[in-house]
C-alpha cells in the first residue's frame, strides 16, 4: 500500500509528534501523536483509502473495457472522505456526486464542490445520506466508492480499509526511528463508521508475536454506535445528534469492520463536544493542528486515565509510567472549522 501511496504527487508520510508535556500530564512514558492535518494536499487522512479504492475501481474498469467514459463517482460524507473522493475524480479526470447530510460545515460543503463535485446536500442524517449515495450509483457509469460496508456491499469499502494502513505502517517506522523498539502501548483511535479501526486493529493484531497495544476507540457521545453496538454484542445501528466531531456523527458500524471491532479493540469511550474542544485547544498549545475528530483521541485518552476507576482502567489497559501512547489525530482545524462555540452558534442543525 505505502508502495502506491509513495507514487502520488503529494505524497510524503505525516508527522509523528511527541508530546513529553502531554505525557508528564497523563502518568505515562511517552505520548506521541500522528498529526493528519496535511496528507495528500488534504487537511485529513481520508484521501489514504479513496485514493487506492478510486485506483482499484478504474484499473477494473479499464481491465474490462469499461473505461470510454468517464465515470462518476459517487459517495456520502460528513466532509473529509467526500472530499477526498472529489479529489481523486478531478485529478483523474472523473466526476465525483457527494451527498452530504446536515451538520456537516459549510465551508467542509464548499471545499467539496470547489474540486468541482456535484454536491447533494440531505436534510437528514449521514446513514440516510449513505442510503441516497447507494440509490444514486444505480445510473450508468457510476461507482458508489463508500468508507462503510454492509452485506452485499464490502469491497469498495475493504479497498478504503486496506489503503489506511499506510498511516499505521508509517507509525511503525517513526516509533522505531524514535527509539521505541517494542511498540506501542496503547493507541487511541476516533471512530465513525470503524473502518480507521478496523484498519488499525487488522495491523497491530496481525503481528507474529504478542498481543500488541492496547486499542481504545473513541466517540461522540452523540454518535457513540460503536459503543453502543460493543456493550450489545452485536451491531446496531442508533440515531444521532449534533456534534462538532462531524466526521464521528455515524449511527452504524460498517459491516466489515464489526468483527475487528468486537474482537480487537480493548476499550471505548464516547465523549462531549466540550472534551474535543479542550483537548483540540490543549493540542493546538502544543504546536499540533487539530480538528475536533482528531483531537477525541487526545479527549478519549484523558476519559480513560484520569478520574473515578482511573487507576483500574489503567491497569486494565496494561498501562504504566513508562508505557508509550499514540494518538491518532485525523484531521487538522481546516478540515472542519468549528470552534468550542457548538454546531448551533454556526447555524448547524442541532437535532
Ligand atoms: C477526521 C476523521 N477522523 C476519523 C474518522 C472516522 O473514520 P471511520 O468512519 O472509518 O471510523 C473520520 C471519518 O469520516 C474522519 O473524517
Amino acid at each position: 500500500m505505502r508502495d502506491f501511496h509513495a507514487t502520488l504527487p503529494d505524497y510524503a508520510p505525516t508527522p509523528l509528534i511527541e508530546l513529553p508535556l502531554l505525557a508528564r500530564e497523563l502518568g505515562v512514558g511517552r505520548v506521541f501523536v500522528k498529526d493528519e492535518s496535511s496528507r495528500l494536499g488534504l487537511p485529513a487522512f481520508k484521501a489514504l483509502g479513496a485514493s487506492w479504492a478510486v485506483r482499484r475501481i478504474l484499473a477494473e474498469r479499464a481491465a474490462s473495457g469499461e473505461d470510454a467514459l468517464p465515470v462518476t463517482l459517487v459517495t456520502a460524507t460528513d466532509g473529509n472522505h467526500g472530499r477526498a473522493v472529489a479529489r481523486m475524480a478531478r485529478l483523474l479526470g472523473q466526476r465525483a456526486h457527494v451527498f452530504v447530510p446536515q451538520g456537516v460545515h459549510p465551508q467542509a460543503v464548499s471545499a467539496i464542490a470547489a474540486e468541482r463535485a456535484e454536491v447533494t446536500q440531505v436534510a437528514g442524517p449521514y446513514d440516510q445520506a449513505v442510503r441516497l449515495a447507494a440509490e444514486a450509483s444505480a445510473a450508468a457509469d457510476s461507482v458508489l466508492v463508500q468508507d462503510t460496508a454492509w452485506p452485499g456491499y464490502e469491497r469498495i469499502p475493504g479497498w478504503i480499509v486496506e489503503g489506511y494502513s499506510t498511516l499505521c505502517a508509517e507509525i511503525d517506522e517513526q516509533l522505531t526511528a524514535a527509539g521505541v523498539t517494542s511498540g506501542p502501548g496503547l493507541v487511541a483511535v476516533p471512530v465513525g463508521v470503524g473502518s480507521l479501526a478496523q484498519a488499525v486493529v487488522t495491523h497491530y493484531r496481525s503481528r507474529p508475536s504478542g498481543r500488541g497495544p492496547a486499542l481504545l476507540s473513541v466517540e461522540p457521545e452523540a454518535a457513540a454506535c460503536v459503543l453502543e453496538s460493543l456493550s450489545l454484542g452485536a451491531p446496531v445501528s442508533i440515531t444521532t445528534g449534533a456534534t462538532t466531531m462531524a466526521g464521528l456523527n455515524c449511527g452504524t458500524p460498517s459491516s466489515i469492520a464489526w468483527p475487528h471491532l468486537r474482537d480487537g479493540l480493548d476499550a471505548a469511550v464516547a465523549i462531549t463536544d466540550p472534551d474535543a474542544a479542550r483537548a483540540a485547544a490543549r493540542l493546538a498549545e502544543l504546536g499540533v493542528s487539530s480538528g475536533p475528530c482528531g483531537a477525541a483521541a487526545l479527549a478519549g485518552l484523558r476519559a480513560a486515565l484520569t478520574g473515578a476507576g482511573a487507576d483500574e482502567r489503567r491497569t486494565t489497559l496494561g498501562l504504566g509510567p513508562c508505557s508509550v501512547v499514540v494518538l491518532l489525530s485525523t484531521e487538522g482545524t481546516a478540515a472542519n472549522p468549528y470552534s468550542d462555540a457548538g454546531p448551533a452558534a454556526a447555524g448547524r442543525p442541532t437535532s
